[in-house]
């Protein structure tokens, strides 16, 4: 048993709540949201929660990491990011080069594993070469893997997916019945994550509600849960009551709760 302090967001009250350690979600995905309106707050340039909000990434991959999550993925810039002013797109990609920079040693002593999703052939070559490096660096640790998604959007996913399946197809190595689910699970960014691939709880801060093209077709099933907090400021606690939340849920996948009341 986990147990943690959670304040009442409108009342301050705090009550000391217990998860439950045999219902930990074994994919949580974090689409991290608010990083300017959190600077902007403060009369900081834009940037500077981008940078608050790489240490809340450390911050947080370690709590899910003891927490016991296997797989963590983490919507860090999506393909319709460059839309940014340059300055802002530019310093986004440097991120990585910081953030894999320094904290690579800790990732290793924690078992974690990288990996990365998304067009990473379109990023310049010292982010590249960031990624590439961590994803060596741990290549052999066991532990929660951290998956970052970079460059990454749902609908280009499922558009290449469905090309390389159409490109077999004419090659004569697959009849159209055989495109199933899992045909289409095997061509996805997340087909190495086995049978991890679906993440079981989705988180995205800042109080906006949508998806913006994260995962489109691994959320089917998935649990959401908004938070207000701008991303920089989500932390150990607001992960718990997060988990704490989706424990309250009862997945039913379209069938009935064992329990059929609920
Ligand atoms: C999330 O914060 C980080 C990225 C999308 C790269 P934002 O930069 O979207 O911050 P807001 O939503 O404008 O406040
Ligand atoms: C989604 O946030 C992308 C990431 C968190 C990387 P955005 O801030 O880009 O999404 P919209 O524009 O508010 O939908
Ligand atoms: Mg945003």
């Amino acid at each position: 048993m986990f147990s943690f302090l959670n304040k009442d967001q409108t009342t301050g009250e705090v009550e000391e709540r217990q998860l439950d350690d045999a219902n930990i979600p074994a994919h949580v995905a974090i689409i991290m949201d608010g990083n300017g309106r959190w600077a902007q707050q403060r009369h900081l340039p834009r940037i500077a929660g981008h940078k608050q909000g790489m240490n809340t990434v450390k911050t947080v991959a370690k709590a899910a990491s003891d927490l016991g999550v296997k797989v963590l993925t983490l919507y860090a810039f999506s393909t319709e990011n460059w839309k940014r002013p340059s300055a802002e797109v530019n310093y986004l990609m440097k991120l990585p080069v910081d953030f894999f920079g320094t904290f690579v040693p800790d990732l290793v002593k924690n078992n974690i594993r990288v990996k990365v999703m998304g067009y990473t052939d379109q990023l310049p070559a010292a982010t590249q070469k960031a990624v590439n490096d961590a994803i060596a660096d741990t290549k052999d640790c066991t532990g929660m893997v951290l998956n970052f998604a970079l460059n990454y959007g749902g609908r280009a996913e499922i558009v290449t997916a469905v090309q390389k399946l159409a490109e077999e197809v004419q090659a004569g190595q697959l009849t159209a019945t055989d495109i199933d689910d899992e045909a289409i699970g095997r061509e996805l960014m997340t087909a190495d994550l086995d049978g991890l691939r679906d993440p079981d709880l989705l988180i995205r801060t800042s109080g906006e509600e949508r998806l913006s093209n994260f995962m489109l077709w691994q959320v089917a099933y998935s649990e959401f849960v908004f938070t207000q907090q701008h991303w920089p400021d989500f932390d150990q606690t607001a992960l718990e009551q997060a988990i704490y939340e989706y424990q309250q849920r009862h997945r039913r996948f379209g069938g009935l709760a064992t329990d059929n009341t609920k």
